[in-house]
């Protein structure tokens, strides 16, 4: 057997994590929605969701039932939202083509939206105890690292080479939890050992045979994306203010922040004032500019300015898609982590929010 796998069961007894909320469990489906959530989110943020959601949606069914809405109201800071849309998605498929059970090959399991073949592969180890290779960007390091492979992971020829050694490294089988114990302690390893930015050589079990800590070139490892810099965008929201309460659009169901809630948007240059008057039915007072706020998305960096308009006449002819509510309520909906922010900066804490609310 690899060392590497001989060392990280060994590790593993002592050092890994044992009293995770989705261990020593086999239902498939708790396991799938640890792993969505975990995909781009560490364990301690996951917690608390993933308790929320099993009791809310403790089956496939219950889920595939819920509301879009719902679901997303409870996935609300998570981030990273089209995983649950893709989990929504395929509680249906799997209620349609798999008669509510979950699939038992890690071919057909990668077939469901959101799922590559790392996810896949981790559901099928800790359901089903199949012998498999995961592959997630923690992993990645950590085989960059021992195995001394230089590029960048992202680049397929890389990547098919890491997935080699994920392979070779697996532990035999011929014992009962080897491969879901090798397969925690990995994760477990690159989580807490092997850190991007700190990691603690002198205590791990990999050390001996680990050819960026021989070679005392673990900074290295894994080489960074050769980047470009992100775009920049800007945008603006429109703070409709009435009677002590904001509004609030929901969103198409595709795109950024696809059917999250959100205060309508106009391009930077618009005049805020005969947009409200021609588009939505209103009048409003002079804007007041509140604080940029900027964020980042994965392709490009957004600026949002947010101009506050105190509505003076409301012709707005009530649609579904569009909601009054208190800024303190609409932190219970699902709105995307820079409304929440922008809500918090300018709403709920101090007098400020206090003088825009009470002077209306
Ligand atoms: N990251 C991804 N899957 C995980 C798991 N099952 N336990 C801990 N961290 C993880
Ligand atoms: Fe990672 Fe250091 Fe362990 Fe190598 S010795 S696997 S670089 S923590």
């Amino acid at each position: 057997m690899s060392s590497i796998a001989t060392q990280l069961i060994h590790w593993h007894r002592k050092h890994g994590r044992h009293h995770l909320p989705w261990q020593g469990n086999r239902d498939p489906y708790a396991i799938w929605l640890s792993e969505i959530m975990l995909q781009q989110t560490q364990v301690n943020t996951v917690i608390p969701y993933y308790v929320r959601f099993m009791q809310e949606f403790p089956t496939i069914s219950s889920l595939a039932q819920a509301p879009l809405d719902t679901m997303l109201a409870l996935w609300s800071g998570l981030g990273y939202y089209s995983r649950a849309r893709n989990l929504h998605r395929s509680a249906h498929i799997i209620m349609q083509d798999y008669q509510g059970q979950f699939p038992d090959t890690r071919e057909l399991i990668q077939r469901l939206p959101g799922i590559g073949r790392s996810t896949a592969a981790a559901i099928t180890i800790f359901a089903y105890g199949k012998r498999d290779a995961i592959l997630d960007g923690n992993v990645k390091r950590v085989l960059a690292r021992y195995f001394g492979i230089a590029g960048y992971p992202g680049e397929s020829k890389i990547q098919n080479l890491l997935w080699e050694k994920a392979e070779e490294s697996l532990p035999a089988n011929y014992r009962e939890g080897r491969i879901e114990t090798y397969t925690q302690a990995l994760m477990d390893l690159g989580a807490t050992v092997c850190s991007r930015h700190t990691p603690l050589c002198t205590t791990c079990p990999l050390q001996q045979h680990c050819v960026a800590y021989k070679e005392n070139r673990v900074a290295q490892f894994p080489a960074v994306k050769p980047r470009k810099p992100l775009p920049k965008k800007e945008t603006v929201f429109l703070i409709l203010m009435h009677q002590q309460k904001l509004l609030f659009e929901k969103r198409p169901p595709s795109g950024i922040w696809g059917a999250l809630w959100c205060p309508p948007e106009i391009e930077a240059g618009v005049d805020a004032a005969i947009y409200c008057q021609h588009h939505l039915g209103m009048k409003v007072q002079s804007p007041i500019e509140l604080p940029t706020i900027d964020h980042q998305f994965t392709h490009y960096k957004l600026r949002i300015h947010s101009q506050l308009l105190k509505v003076v006449s409301n012709n707005h002819v009530q649609q579904n898609q569009f909601i009054w509510i208190k800024p303190s309520d609409a932190l219970e909906q699902a709105i995307p982590a820079p409304v929440r922010k922008l809500l918090k900066q300018n709403f709920l804490s101090d007098d400020r929010a206090h003088q825009y609310l009470s002077s209306n």
